[in-house]
């Protein structure tokens, strides 16, 4: 009998690309669940629509990850990363349903000097990362056959810092990058890859997964390789702290919160991969 497997949030960028690489499978079941057909929020609807589907699995790539956003005026659509997380991790558990959903190298400060693993402690900077913090919590304590994968920043969706680089470059205007923020970026068909792999592996605990750059790269080296790999003049960039873009203050951010992936990189050897490698076959497509 196939797996049936309920994707909540599919209309987000790694929705979207975790229900293709599940319909590729074979032996997989997918439903997959826009807002408009299921909203976590709502608690009734989240238990009642598990009873009835009865899913092996619940992948929830719902979530609300403007962090800067988060900050300063839209903290009200926080709850979807703790309560609409809490609503099916309750379902789930009470369904014995294997629960799996996406956190955020946010929940660290980014003081550690060396790359986070998994068990290292908590110390969320703001809110997005304090609302990651509390959906995971929310899982851990809610039932113990649970998967967070942990990942940092994504493009390759659509609305992410690589659009927004090639949009301005391209109408020939300068972009101010911060050179004081270090981050592994990722590709967005990588994390959904590595997502799908620990699921159907049944993977349980907390999973790192990023592309591999190494202690991390400065966002301004990033922007530079998105200039170059797709030819335009890297000389509009310019590097400045992250307090003079608009992502900066009043917006506390961790400088150097890098996920260390061994664990993930110890079951699926060819899923990790260098950033540059990734990034140059994102922006060739
Ligand atoms: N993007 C990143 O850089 C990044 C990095 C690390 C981790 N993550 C995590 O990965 C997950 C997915 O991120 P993403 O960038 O793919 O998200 P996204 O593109 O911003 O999409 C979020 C989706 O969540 C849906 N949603 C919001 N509230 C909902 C609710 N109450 N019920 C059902 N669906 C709801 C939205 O529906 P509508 O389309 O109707 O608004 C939207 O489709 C999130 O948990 C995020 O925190 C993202």
């Amino acid at each position: 009998m196939a797996r049936k497997i309920m994707v909540t949030g599919a209309c987000s960028q790694l929705g979207r690309v975790v229900e293709v690489l599940l319909k590729a499978q074979a032996d997989v079941e997918v439903v997959a669940l826009r807002r408009s057909e299921l909203d976590i929020l709502d608690s009734a609807a989240v238990m009642s629509l598990v009873e009835d589907l009865k899913p092996a699995t619940i992948i929830n790539c719902a979530g609300f990850n403007d962090v800067a956003g988060a900050e300063i005026r839209l903290a009200n659509k926080l709850p979807v990363n703790t309560r609409g997380v809490f609503n099916l991790a309750q379902a789930a558990a009470k369904y014995k349903v294997y629960f799996c959903t996406f956190s955020s190298k946010f929940v660290f400060n980014g003081k550690k000097s060396v790359p986070y693993v998994e068990d290292d402690e908590l110390w969320p900077l703001n809110q997005y990362g304090s609302s990651k913090q509390g959906g995971e919590e929310l899982v851990t304590d809610s039932l113990e056959n649970h998967l967070i994968v942990r990942s940092d920043l994504l493009y390759g969706g659509g609305r992410d810092l690589v659009s927004r680089i090639l949009d301005e470059l391209r109408a020939g205007n300068q972009f101010k990058v911060s050179d004081d923020i270090f981050i592994s970026p990722t590709y967005i068909g990588d994390l959904a890859a590595a997502m799908v792999a620990l699921a159907l592996k049944w993977a349980a605990g907390v999973y790192h997964y990023t592309n591999d750059a190494g202690g991390g790269v400065s966002c301004y080296e990033f922007a530079q390789a998105v200039a170059e790999g797709s030819g335009f003049d890297s000389s509009l960039l310019q590097a400045v702290p992250v307090s003079e873009t608009n992502f900066g203050a009043p917006l506390l951010l961790p400088e150097r919160a890098i996920l260390n992936i061994d664990k993930f990189g110890g079951l699926f050897p060819p899923l990790v991969r260098p950033w540059r490698e990734a990034l140059e076959d994102y922006l060739r497509q």
